[in-house]
C-alpha cells in the first residue's frame, strides 16, 4: 500500500526520494509525488501511474536538499493527480505524505472549510496540511503535534515547512515508519526496504510517537510530549537483493526460491534425533507448552490458509483443540480469551492493519500472541515481542508464495515442537521430523519437473469460472489455488470442501466448467475422489493434482498434476506448488502485470 520516503542530507533529495520509491514499488500504488524544499518555495512533482513516470516528469534542475516522497494506494478520492500526495496548505509552505486513513476527516474538513480553507483533493489526508497550518506558531514538531492531537484515525506521516530547511517531521499511528541513520544524513521511510542500500542503521518509530528529524539525526517524543529513546536496530545483510534475476517476474523467481527458503526455515529447528524441534523465539518451557488449552492462529489471504493448515497441524498432532480465523473477523466479534490459550498471528509483512487489530484485541485481553513473520522488526514483530521468523527473504510479488509455505512449515514445526512435549513418542516425532526436513528436496524435484502446467492453464482460463476442492488440509490449498488464480490472473475462481459441492454449488457445473481437486494419498482420498466423480457425471473438466504413483487418482483427472508423496499433514507444502504455477502461467497468459495486479498492495495497513 502506499508508501513514504524522506531525506534530509548532503546528497540530492529527488535522487534519494525517486529511488526509495521505487524499492517500495513492490506495495502496490496507483500514483507518486514528491515535495523538495527549495530556497523560496516548496515544488511539488506528482503523477499518476508508475512510479517511472514520475521520474519523467520530475526536471532534472530540480536539486535540494530536504524532502519527501510517497506512492498512494487510493482509498478517499480516486486515481488522479490532485488527489495523489504530497498535499499542502492554502500558502502552499508546508507539504504533507501520509499513509493510513483519518476517520474524523469529514468533520475536520468541514470545520476548515467554514473558516475559509479551500480544499484542492478529495482525499483525507489534505486536512493535514490546513489543519498544520492553522496550529503553526513557529515551532513545526508543535504544529504537528497539535494537530495530530485532533486527529482520529490511523497515520505515518511525514511533513516539511518551507520556514525549516533540513528538517522533517514525521509520526506514526498504526502505519509503520522506520529512521535510518547516515553520516551527516537521515532517512525515513514506510519499510525498512527503501533504506536497504543507504543504511544497516535504523530505528521503528511507535504508536504515538513523533519526531523532528534532522541532518544530526531525530528527537522522538511521545504524542502527549513526553521524551522517548529508541536502541538502533541492525538490517539484516542476509536479507537478499530483492531484484528479478534471471527471471522474467518476481513471482516465478520467488516460486522457484522455495528449496531454499524452506530449508531456511526448517534447517536448525527440526531436530529429528530427539524426535522434535526447537523454536527459540517462543521462549516457552515444557511446562508452559502442557498447560496450553487452545490455540488460536490468525491471519489473512494467504497467511490465513497457512493458519488453517496450522491448526490441523497443531490439533492432529499435538492434540491441541486449535482453530484458525480470519484476523479482520476475529476483532470485531469480541472473542472469549483465556489465560492458557495461545495465539499465533501469521503475517509475511508484518504490517496487515487487520492483523495487528487482532493481535491488540488478544494482548487488551490479557492473552498470549505470538508472531509467524517474515519481515525481521516489522511491526507485528516487534508488537509480539515472541515468535518465529520464517526466513522466506524478500518476497517482492503482491501474490504470495514461498512465505505460503514457510509460514506453514514454521507452523508444522511448532505443532511438531507442540506434540513432541505433550503426547508424541520419539519415534512418531523423528519420522515426522524427517519427512519435515525431505520436503526442500522434493519441492526442487517437483518444480524440476512440474508435470502438464501449461494444459491444465489452457483448461482453466477456457469456462466462465473454476471451482477448486480438497478436503482437510488440502481444502486449505484450494482455498490458496483460487485465490491465487483470482489475484493474479483475474479468472473469477470459488473454493470448497469438496463434500460441500453437493449441498448447491455443484448447481453451477455445467459441461466444461473447469475444476482443480486437490486429492493427495491421505484418509480423504477415497472421498475427494468421489466428488471428483459427481462433477465429472456432471460435464466438468477436472484437474487432479495427486500424489506420485497414484494413477488410480491421476485417471479421474482430464490433466493430472503429480506431486512427491508426503504425509497428509505435510502434503500442502507440495500441493500449493502447481496452484502457484497455474496463477503465474495463467496470469501471463492473460497478459497481466503478474507482479502488482491491479487494485492490489503487498503490504495491506489499513483496514
Ligand atoms: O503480509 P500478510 O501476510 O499479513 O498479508 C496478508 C494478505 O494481504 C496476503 O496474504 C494477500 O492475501 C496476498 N496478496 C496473497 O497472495
Amino acid at each position: 500500500m502506499c508508501g513514504i520516503v524522506g531525506y534530509v542530507g548532503p546528497r540530492n533529495v529527488p535522487d534519494v526520494l525517486l529511488d526509495g520509491l521505487r524499492r517500495l514499488e513492490y506495495r502496490g500504488y496507483d500514483s507518486a509525488g514528491i515535495a523538495v524544499l527549495q530556497a523560496d518555495d516548496i515544488a511539488v512533482c506528482r503523477r499518476v501511474g508508475p512510479v517511472g513516470k514520475l521520474i519523467e516528469a520530475v526536471s532534472p534542475e530540480l536539486t535540494g536538499h530536504t524532502g519527501i516522497g510517497h506512492t498512494r494506494w487510493a482509498t478517499h478520492g480516486g486515481v488522479t493527480e490532485a488527489n495523489a500526495h504530497p498535499h499542502m496548505d492554502g500558502p502552499e509552505r508546508i507539504a504533507v505524505i501520509h499513509n493510513g486513513i483519518i476517520e474524523n476527516h469529514q468533520a475536520l474538513r468541514a470545520r476548515l472549510q467554514e473558516e475559509g480553507v479551500v480544499f484542492r483533493s478529495e482525499t483525507d489526508t489534505e486536512v493535514l496540511p490546513h489543519l498544520i497550518r492553522k496550529l503553526y506558531r513557529g515551532d513545526p514538531l508543535e504544529a504537528v503535534r497539535s494537530a495530530l492531537q485532533l486527529v482520529q484515525g490511523t497515520y505515518g506521516c511525514a511533513v516539511v515547512f518551507l520556514d525549516h530547511p533540513g528538517t522533517i517531521i514525521a509520526a506514526r499511528n498504526g502505519s509503520p515508519l522506520v529512521l535510518g541513520k547516515g553520516n551527516g544524513e537521515s532517512f525515513l521511510a514506510s519499510d525498512p526496504h527503501a533504506l536497504a542500500a543507504l543504511t544497516r542503521e535504523v530505528v521503528y518509530l511507535e504508536d504515538r510517537e513523533l519526531v523532528r528529524i534532522t541532518t544530526k539525526g531525530w528527537e522522538i517524543t511521545r504524542l502527549d510530549g513526553a521524551k522517548i529513546d529508541h536502541a538502533i536496530h541492525l538490517l539484516e545483510e542476509e536479507w537478499g537483493s530483492g531484484d528479478k534475476g534471471a527471471y522474467m517476474h518476481h513471482m516465478l523467481k520467488e516460486i522457484h526460491e522455495q528449496p531454499e527458503s524452506l530449508r531456511r526455515c526448517l534447517s536448525g529447528r527440526v531436530v529429528p534425533e530427539e524426535g522434535g524441534a526447537r523454536l527459540g523465539g517462543l521462549d516457552l518451557s515444557p511446562r508452559e507448552i502442557v498447560a496450553i488449552r487452545r490455540v488460536g492462529i490468525l491471519g489473512c489471504g494467504t497467511s490465513f490458509h497457512a493458519s488453517l493448515v496450522g491448526a490441523h497441524a497443531m490439533e492432529q498432532l499435538a492434540r491441541i483443540p486449535s482453530f484458525a480465523e480470519i484476523a479482520s473477523e476475529f476483532r470485531y466479534r469480541n472473542p472469549l480469551i483465556e489465560p492458557d490459550d495461545l495465539f499465533f498471528a501469521v503475517s509475511q509483512s508484518g504490517e496487515t492493519a487487520d492483523t495487528m487489530g487482532a493481535i491488540k484485541e488478544v494482548q487488551v485481553k490479557g492473552g498470549r500472541v505470538m508472531g509467524i513473520v517474515n519481515v525481521v522488526g516489522s511491526s507485528i514483530a516487534r508488537t509480539c515481542g515472541r515468535g518465529v521468523y520464517v526466513h522466506s527473504g524478500p518476497e517482492i510479488a503482491v501474490a504470495s508464495t514461498k512465505a505460503f509455505t514457510s509460514q506453514v512449515g514454521a507452523l508444522l514445526v511448532a505443532s511438531l515442537m507442540f506434540a513432541r512435549t505433550r503426547a508424541l513418542g520419539p519415534h512418531e516425532g523423528k519420522n515426522f521430523g524427517e519427512e519435515l526436513l525431505k520436503v526442500p528436496d522434493k519441492v526442487r524435484e517437483y518444480l524440476d519437473n512440474p508435470g502438464p502446467i501449461l494444459k491444465a492453464v489452457e483448461l482453466l482460463t477456457s469456462g466462465k469460472y473454476v471451482f477448486f476442492f480438497g478436503r482437510g488440509v488440502s481444502h486449505a490449498v484450494a482455498m490458496e489455488g483460487a485465490l491465487k488464480l483470482k489475484e493474479v490472473a483475474y479468472v473469477p475462481c470459488m473454493s470448497y470442501p469438496a463434500a460441500e459441492m453437493k449441498h448447491g454449488p455443484i448447481a453451477l457445473i455445467d459441461a466444461k466448467t473447469p475444476v482443480v481437486a486437490v486429492v493427495p494419498d491421505d484418509i480423504m482420498r477415497d472421498k475427494t475422489l468421489s466428488n471428483v466423480q459427481e462433477v465429472r457425471a456432471r460435464g466438468a473438466r477436472v484437474v487432479v493434482i495427486h500424489t506420485e504413483g497414484d494413477h488410480e487418482a491421476g485417471r479421474l483427472g482430464d490433466v493430472a498434476i503429480a506431486v512427491p508423496r508426503a504425509p497428509s499433514l505435510i502434503s500442502p507444502l507440495l500441493t500449493v506448488l502447481p496452484m502457484q504455477l497455474f496463477a503465474y502461467h495463467a496470469g501471463l497468459a492473460l497478459g497481466r502485470d503478474i507482479d502488482r495486479p491491479r487494485n492490489l498492495a503487498k503490504s495491506v495497513t489499513v483496514e
